[in-house]
């Protein structure tokens, strides 16, 4: 997690190293710093919480106008959220600053060998030994020292670096985590992401693993791993790209709730078009050539959260559509285990953010093994996208709200689609069927709105069931994926305790748990086991359960079985969790939203998890 920004040029750094880690907060909002140079000194200043205390500190005690400087907003790992753990770290003399994104893995044994040499550590974090590394091995400027210690420093990084005595530039290194140098007219930039660069320039280099790049506000020089000096592969970003804000929504999370028909429209649109026929169609493109996918044996999804559930409602599809065997994990526990693969094996890895470390650590693994891979994602130019050998980007725009929400509708457009095409290549599903599901997912974005339209009614069951402490989801089948996604939401933005669970498996365990102190979110839509789940509502309910569900409209019996009912439009059963996952997401929210919590910015979360 955390995010860096850097600015080196002719402008006020103070104010645009603000406005980039404003950008990049939901990375991290432990404590947040910055350190500039103004005549020859370094500056700092640092403050735990979010990065609205860093601006009120800054007001209060100004620094000197600078036009050079980086800031850090921090996902605590090693330490807790002190000021002394807050990045940038600096030496005693004040003679350098760094910042750090990722995990010195061997910071215990640096550590140790640089307090027995007497060097006093000031924070618990293992970012600070970059400080003694460098002022140990110091041999001709920073770049030069950076090459020299690289291979001493175990685990994953991007570190920023200036130094009083090359006060022009900033130096700065990656390895398994981003940082992206944006390239303007007298001035560069670093940061962790595209999106807080892309209101100052759209001319971006993507730093490799192992590069080292010393960036004045004229000059960009990047070395490679080995010393030696790299053409700069600048890359124009044409895509278009809306100023970040909430505009009239509260907060991010449930702007980005409603953003879901068009977000779902804009992902569909990316990958599909009308032929002369007005039949909708694949863009063979976007997808994969017939090479690709010939001789695959079987199918791994693997992701993390919420991109993980969109992998287990995938399952279906695949089996559904191709009959290939599909295994779905979590991309920690893959990465740990032996899987089966091999060169016949397709792996589709499923981020959001593209730069998830143990996603990254998966898809490395499933490249070793010469698997197939393909990442799903929704960030253009993030880590997953370089790495995989095929990528779809999910098109649902910028996420900011901590929990994810229109990026996993848009993760179950690709999926889906991802899956029925790959069917009609290898035969296993005919152009009319193929044509008929392409034609039914077009509608969905109207559906999603007419899901939308339960909003008032979901802010009056949050305002009900507030204050409960426990909360259970259940789902079947296609929705057993969402009733996890529901709870992980609540979990997430609430702190209310929810747990996920297939309808079918609760009499195997944790019908215990039922009484009226439980509200029971039951996904019960008409599909194939819908006659099933009405059962295990009759069993639930003969407990005591508070029920709401989740229904087909028109369907009037099922208000005999359930204390509410939130009605979701008709579609066909394969695609109901596009459908019924939203209710859940309105439910979190407004129930996060009354409970005054800040929904956007979760507790001990951050957006992209670019730590084990
Ligand atoms: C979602 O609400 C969560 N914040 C989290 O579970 C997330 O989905 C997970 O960390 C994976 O992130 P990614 O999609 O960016 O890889």
């Amino acid at each position: 997690m955390c995010g860096i920004f850097g600015y080196v040029g002719n402008k006020n750094a103070v104010d645009i190293i603000l406005n980039g880690l404003t950008n990049l907060e939901y990375r991290g909002y432990d404590s947040a710093g910055i350190a500039t140079i103004s005549d020859g000194s370094l500056q700092i200043r640092k403050s735990i919480g979010k990065l609205n205390n860093l601006y009120k500190n800054i007001k209060k005690y100004p620094l000197s106008y600078t036009n050079i400087g980086i800031g850090h907003t921090r996902w605590a790992t090693h330490g807790k959220p002190y000021k002394k753990n807050a990045h940038p770290h600096v030496d005693s003399k004040k003679n350098i600053a760094i910042v750090h994104n990722g995990i010195i893995e061997n910071n215990v044994e640096l550590r140790k060998e640089f307090a027995e040499k007497g060097y006093h550590f000031v924070s618990e974090t293992d970012s600070e030994v970059i400080i003694p590394l460098i002022k140990e091995n110091y041999r001709d400027g920073i770049a030069n020292t950076l090459e020299y210690i690289l291979p001493l420093i175990k685990g994953s990084y991007a570190i920023g670096i200036i130094c009083r005595f090359e006060d022009s530039k900033i130096v700065c290194t990656k390895k398994d985590i981003p940082l992206i140098i944006g390239i303007g007219e007298n001035e560069n930039f670093i940061s962790s992401d595209i999106y807080a660069l892309l209101m100052y320039t759209r001319n971006l280099i993507f730093l490799e693993d192992g590069d080292i790049a010393e960036i004045s506000k004229n000059k960009i020089l990047i070395k490679d791993s080995n010393g030696i000096e790299k053409k700069l592969n600048i890359k124009n970003i044409k895509w278009k790209f809306n100023k970040i804000s909430k505009t009239n929504y509260k907060h991010f999370m449930i702007k980005e709730i409603f953003e879901q028909p068009f977000s779902v429209l804009n992902t569909i649109t990316n990958i599909t078009y009308k032929n002369t026929k007005n039949e909708i169609c694949i863009k063979e493109k976007i997808f994969f050539n017939q090479e690709f996918i010939k001789n695959i044996k079987n199918i791994y999804v693997v992701a993390c959260g919420t991109s993980y559930y969109a992998g287990l409602i995938s399952k279906f599809w695949f089996e559904h559509f191709t009959n290939i065997p599909t295994i779905v994990d979590i991309a920690s526990e893959f990465r740990y285990r032996e899987p089966i693969l091999n060169n016949k094996t397709l792996v589709i890895v499923i981020s959001q953010s593209g730069e998830t470390a143990d996603t990254i650590a998966a898809l490395k693994l499933a490249n070793d093994k010469n698997c197939k891979t393909v990442a799903i994602c929704n960030v253009v130019g993030s880590s997953i996208s370089i790495y995989a050998k095929h990528t779809i980007y999910t098109c649902c725009g910028i996420e900011i709200g901590v929990a994810s929400t229109k990026a996993f509708t848009s993760q179950l457009v690709v999926l889906f689609t991802f899956a029925l095409n790959y069917a009609y290549k290898i035969d296993t599903v005919k152009y009319s069927t193929l044509v008929t599901f392409l034609k039914e997912l077009s509608e969905i974005p109207l559906k999603i709105k007419q899901c939308l339209k339960n909003n008032n009614f979901i802010k009056k069951l949050a305002k009900k069931f507030l204050y409960y402490k426990n909360f259970l989801f259940l789902g079947r089948y296609l929705n057993y994926p969402v009733a996890l996604e529901g709870a992980l939401k609540l979990k997430e933005v609430s702190y209310i305790h929810a747990e996920g669970c297939a309808t079918g498996e609760i009499k195997h365990g944790t019908i215990a748990l039922i009484d009226k102190n439980v509200p029971v979110i039951v996904i019960a839509i008409k599909d194939k086991v819908y006659k099933k789940t009405i059962s295990n509502i009759e069993e639930i309910k003969a407990r005591g359960a508070i029920v709401i569900t989740i229904a087909t409209e028109c369907d009037y019996e099922i208000k005999n079985k359930s204390d509410y009912v939130i009605y979701i439009p008709k579609v066909n059963e394969l695609l109901t969790p596009i459908l019924t996952v939203i209710p859940t997401q309105l439910l979190a929210y407004y129930i996060a939203n009354l409970l005054k919590y800040d929904v956007d910015k979760p507790r001990n979360l951050a957006k992209a998890v670019t730590v084990e």
